[in-house]
């Protein structure tokens, strides 16, 4: 059943449910509601949100869109920079009870390096997933839409580190199932998928884009069956374990991943809408019968 405790990447997590990247952030809620809530989190691992190597303000307002049926966003990856997340958010982050993977992003393979080798060996920090599939900035759309160039990443952080590698794809690519095959290939620990969907929403008054990036990312609800078609595609044809996301928002979207081949779920835009909506997602999977 999902409630028993499952082995990915040599960790040992409670149940199958962590949250997706960028979309829970426990330093923010522990602020609003207490220190409680770091240690208390519905997750059996938890995710950074994307980790650069200098400091981003991210896109220019506006940044959101309301879809009927999920958002599109375009927040350009805000962070602190490596140094300051490091001596800032690394501390209270590994308050956690939890394993915490940090998720990086280098424009250039150097930046990469230079991410890996500041985290990859630290002991807070029990892996890496390098996002190489953000649609709001152009290099990771290169690097994550093109089996070689993924793969030529990963061998490359591959020599730089014994933490486990998850690689995040992106969905924005003609076959992201040759990305993950290539990044299995070249050393990579798991894969992540997916991001979010590349989108456009016109301002109704001036007819031009509306949001400061231009384009979007789309998420939740909207990108369910896109998710599930491109997570049955890449569990087919890998065998290092997969993280699935993409518009999970109950216990049978969770299945339907797992049963699709998936090891851990991801909970993403959901959490905006229900903060510990993870616990009733896990709590509604055990009650579901999967595929033996
Ligand atoms: C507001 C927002 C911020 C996000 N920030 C990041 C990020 O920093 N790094 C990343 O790899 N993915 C980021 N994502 C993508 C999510 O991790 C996830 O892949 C995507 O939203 C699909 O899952 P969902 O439909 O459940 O939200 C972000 C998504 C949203 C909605």
């Amino acid at each position: 059943m999902t409630g028993n405790p499952v082995r990915f990447c040599g960790l040992q997590l409670e149940h199958r449910i962590i949250n997706a990247s960028g979309t829970f952030d426990p330093i923010a809620a522990s602020r609003a509601f207490g220190n409680d809530v770091i240690t208390s989190l519905p997750f059996s691992a938890f995710v950074s949100k994307t980790v650069t190597v200098e400091p981003r303000q991210g896109n220019p307002p506006p940044r959101l869109w309301e879809l009927p049926s999920g958002m599109m966003n375009s927040i350009g990856l805000p962070n602190k920079g490596l140094v300051r997340w490091v001596e800032e958010d690394l501390p209270i982050l590994s308050r956690m009870k939890i394993p915490l993977i940090a998720n990086v992003m280098g424009f250039e393979r150097d930046q990469f390096s230079t991410l890996v080798e500041a985290l990859g060996g630290k002991a807070e920090i029990s892996a890496l997933e390098l996002n190489v599939s953000c649609p709001n900035v152009e290099t990771g759309t290169i690097i994550g839409s093109d089996p070689f160039e993924c793969g030529q990443l990963v061998s490359a952080m591959r020599l730089l580190t014994d933490s486990p590698l998850i690689v995040k794809i992106t969905p924005n690519a003609s076959d992201p199932a040759a990305v993950a095959i290539s990044a299995e290939a070249a050393g990579a620990d798991a894969i992540s998928l997916i991001n979010t969907v590349r989108g456009l929403a016109l301002d109704p008054v001036s007819r031009r884009p509306w949001l400061g990036g231009r384009t979007g990312g789309i998420s939740g609800p909207a990108i369910r069956a896109a998710s599930l078609a491109q997570v049955d595609a890449v569990c087919s044809q890998v065998k290092i374990p997969v993280i699935a996301m993409g518009g999970v928002s109950s216990g049978k979207d969770a299945a339907d991943l797992i049963d699709c081949g998936a090891t851990l779920v991801a909970v993403g835009t959901e959490n905006f809408r229900d903060p510990m909506a993870a616990e009733r997602i896990r709590t509604e999977l055990e009650s579901i019968s999967l595929v033996p």
